[in-house]
C-alpha cells in the first residue's frame, strides 16, 4: 500500500464539495424543486464585449502557445490603472503585481510563500473556507482572529467578508498595518468582493491604507466584479517581494494564463465599467428584499452577495433541505464562530431567491 503524503491527508474536508453533495443528494431525492441558496457562484454573466474580445483573441493564430509565464504587460498595468482609478491606490504595474489563474489559487500561494511549516496562521472565524485548506497545504498552524495582540507569522483578512457580509470596521486595517511591523508578520486581504458593498459604501482597498504594501498583499478577483467565475483571472497586488515570490512559484508550477482570457480581462479592466455597478445594485436590491422577507430574524449584509443570518433556535440547515426544500449554507463549515448561524447567496436568480425566501419564511413561522 502506497502511503499517502502528510500534505495531502491533512487537507481538510472541502466545504463547498460537500455542500454540493447535499444539495444533489436532495434533488436526487424527487419531490418539489429545491431552492438552493447554498452557493456563491454568479449568475449574471460578464459584459459582451469582454465575451467578444475573449472570441476575437482565440481566432488569432498567434495566441494559442505559451502565454507570458508572468502575465501579459498591458493586463498588469490595466488593473494597476483601475486601482488608481477606483481605490485610490497606485501601483506599481511591473512589480506590484502578480497575474493568477483566479484568486483561490492566490490563497494557497501566499500561504506558501510567505510561512515555513510550523508557523502560525491567523484566519477569520468565521471565514472562507478555503483559508484552512492554505494553511495546511503550508504545513502551518491556524489560530481563530481574536485581536491584534496575537503572536502569528502571518493573517488573512477579508471584507466585504464571506460569509458574514460585513464591510471593514474603521481602522482595521490599519491596526493590522501595525501589528505585521509589530510582529514582522505578513498580512493577505481577500478582496474578492470588494465592488460589492452597500448603502452607499465606496469600496475599501486595504492597499490605501500606509503601510500596507510594506506588510502584504491583497487579491482582487474577476470573478465577482465582472462575472467572471469561471475564467479564472485575479490578481496578487501590492507587496513587492511576496509579488516576485508568487511568480516565481507560478513559473514552476504553471505555464501561463491562455491568452484570450488574459485579452479579455483587458478588455473587461478598460472598457464601459456600468456592469460593475449593475451588477452592485442588483444584488443590493436582493439584499433588500431578503432582510425584508426575513424581519424578525437576526440578518446582516453590508456587501458581497451573501446574507448572514440566525435561524431560530431549533431549525436546522438540515431540516431546511429536507423539509422545506431550500439550501443554505450551514455557518459552522465557515469555522467554529459560524455556528447557529446560515449564509444565503443572493448569486442566484430572481424566481429562485424568491422562492427560497417563501419556504424560509414558512420554515421560520
Ligand atoms: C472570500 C473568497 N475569496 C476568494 C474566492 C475565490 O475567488 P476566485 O474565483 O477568484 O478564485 C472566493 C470565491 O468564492 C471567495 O468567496
Amino acid at each position: 500500500m502506497r502511503e499517502v503524503p502528510d500534505r495531502i491527508v491533512r487537507l481538510p474536508d472541502h466545504y463547498f464539495t460537500a455542500l454540493l453533495a447535499q444539495v444533489a443528494a436532495a434533488t436526487a431525492r424527487g419531490g418539489e424543486p429545491l431552492a438552493d441558496l447554498g452557493r456563491g457562484n454568479p449568475e449574471v454573466e460578464p459584459p459582451e464585449h469582454v465575451v467578444r474580445a475573449l472570441t476575437e483573441c482565440a481566432e488569432r493564430d498567434d495566441v494559442h502557445g505559451y502565454a507570458p509565464f508572468s502575465g501579459v504587460p498591458a493586463l498588469k498595468e490595466a488593473i494597476a490603472i483601475r486601482y488608481g482609478e477606483v481605490y485610490g491606490v497606485h501601483l506599481d504595474a511591473v512589480r506590484e503585481v502578480a497575474v493568477l489563474p483566479g484568486t483561490k489559487t492566490g490563497l494557497m500561494e501566499f500561504a506558501l510563500c510567505a510561512v515555513e511549516s510550523g508557523d502560525t496562521i491567523v484566519l477569520p472565524d468565521p471565514g472562507y473556507p478555503d483559508y484552512f485548506s492554505a494553511v495546511a497545504l503550508a504545513g502551518a498552524k491556524h489560530v481563530p482572529f481574536s485581536g491584534f495582540d496575537v503572536k502569528a507569522d502571518a493573517m488573512y483578512l477579508n471584507f466585504p467578508s464571506n460569509p458574514t457580509a460585513a464591510t471593514v470596521p474603521d481602522g482595521l486595517f490599519e491596526e493590522a498595518v501595525q501589528w505585521a511591523e509589530r510582529s514582522e508578520a505578513w498580512v493577505l486581504h481577500d478582496f474578492a468582493y470588494g465592488d460589492l458593498v452597500f448603502d452607499g459604501r465606496r469600496p475599501q482597498s486595504f492597499l490605501a491604507v500606509d503601510g500596507a504594501r510594506h506588510v502584504g498583499i491583497e487579491l482582487f478577483s474577476m470573478s465577482k466584479s465582472y462575472g467572471m467565475a469561471g475564467w479564472r483571472l485575479g490578481f496578487a497586488l501590492g507587496n513587492a517581494e511576496l509579488v516576485r515570490r508568487i511568480e516565481l512559484l507560478q513559473n514552476h508550477a504553471f505555464a501561463g494564463i491562455f491568452r484570450p482570457i488574459q485579452e479579455a480581462g483587458i478588455a473587461a479592466l478598460t472598457g464601459p465599467q456600468d456592469s460593475v455597478e449593475e451588477r452592485r445594485a442588483t444584488y443590493e436590491r436582493r439584499r433588500d428584499r431578503t432582510l425584508a422577507a426575513l424581519e424578525g430574524i437576526e440578518a446582516q449584509s453590508e456587501g458581497t452577495f451573501f446574507v448572514w443570518f440566525r435561524p431560530p433556535d431549533g431549525v436546522t440547515v438540515d431540516q431546511l433541505v429536507v423539509e422545506h426544500r431550500v439550501a443554505v449554507a450551514p455557518g459552522e463549515g465557515f469555522g467554529a464562530r459560524g455556528a447557529g448561524w446560515a449564509r444565503l447567496s443572493l448569486a442566484v436568480r430572481d424566481e429562485i431567491l424568491d422562492r427560497g425566501l417563501e419556504r424560509l419564511r414558512a420554515a421560520f413561522a
